[in-house]
């Protein structure tokens, strides 16, 4: 199986480019020239097209985004080309070479009100720019058919290619340095180690699996919840986790949970919580 992965570079691409390239193929596709990628605009129909004919890839896993709230909302027509219409391109090109799509989604598509969490029948109502051009995207993946949309949850790891310290790295750092770390209490969120994603991805990919799916722990916390719990595995000063709430007219989800019951019927465990796996990724990158 050849695996191209489009946002190659980034945090989530990087760590899909070892999950496939290990074990199969990876052809990482990059915006910008770098050695060891091939250089996609995502936004354009012909690279797209050109690409696939030279790469001829079984798969492709599409993880090229802003997933920044703040510039979605900046500038919604550059997120919507980039975020919504750059798939319905990539739509089209796959399913006329009969490849796989997989688009990887986010929690965002949904309002954050509903107390039992989302399951991946629920209809989604997205409540900013960025989730906004994420449902649609979705759309655009499931109407070529034999399409995979994975949503994920707050992700964090090791940005293997462009450095980018994502939270429990940023805790970790400022904890350390005696600094205080201002956390929300308020957001209920599922935090997910990236190379826990890509393995669940990576056997969805091999079984053929094709509609919706949710990855995504059964623990939950808030961030609060989280810097605590960075303080205490690195055996720091939790008083210097000071408690924050969402600013007003936050457009944020306030509780979001992504529930699992199709990876359930399929027979997959899902990702690991993450009181586990937050020291696992500590140890990873030598802060424990
Ligand atoms: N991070 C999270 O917590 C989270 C949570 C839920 C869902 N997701 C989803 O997961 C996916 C990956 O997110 P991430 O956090 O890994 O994002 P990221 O680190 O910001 O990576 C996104 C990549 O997109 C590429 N890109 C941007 N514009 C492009 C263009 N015009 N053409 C080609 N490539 C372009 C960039 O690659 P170059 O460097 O080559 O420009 C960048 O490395 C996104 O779909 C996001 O919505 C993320």
């Amino acid at each position: 199986m050849i695996a191209v992965v489009t946002g190659a570079r980034g945090l989530l691409g990087s760590e899909f480019m070892i999950a496939f390239g290990t074990r199969q193929a990876a052809l990482g596709w990059s915006s910008g020239t770098h050695e060891g990628y091939r250089q996609v605009d995502v936004r354009s129909a012909d690279q797209i097209a050109r690409a696939l004919d030279d790469d001829q890839p079984d798969v492709v896993i599409h993880c090229a985004a802003d997933p920044n709230i703040v510039s979605c909302e900046e500038d919604p027509v550059a997120a919507r080309e980039l975020n919504a219409l750059a798939v319905e391109k990539l739509a089209f090109a796959t399913s006329a070479r009969n490849i796989r799509l997989v688009q990887m989604s986010t929690d965002y598509v949904f309002a954050g009100d509903s107390a039992d969490g989302y399951t991946e029948t629920d209809e989604v109502n997205p409540l900013q720019v960025y989730g906004r051009t994420k449902a649609e995207a979705e759309r655009y993946c499931l109407e070529a058919g034999n399409s995979l949309v994975v949503r994920v949850p707050l992700l964090f790891g090791i940005s293997h290619v462009i450095p980018k310290a994502t939270f429990p790295e940023d805790v970790a750092k400022s904890l350390s340095a005696g600094k205080e770390v201002h956390a929300d209490e308020v957001e209920t969120r599922q935090p997910t180690f990236t190379p826990d994603v890509t393995e669940v991805v990576y056997r969805l990919v091999e079984g053929g699996i094709t509609g919706v799916v949710h990855v995504a722990p059964s623990e939950t916390t808030t961030k609060y919840g989280w810097a605590d719990q960075i303080a205490e595995v690195l055996e720091l000063n939790p008083a210097y986790v000071r408690p924050t709430s969402p600013k007003p007219g936050s457009n944020r989800p306030l509780r979001s949970v992504l529930r699992t019951q199709r990876l359930s019927e399929l027979g997959f465990q899902p990702p690991r919580g993450y009181k586990e796996s937050t020291p696992a990724f500590l140890r990873a990158v030598g802060l424990i």
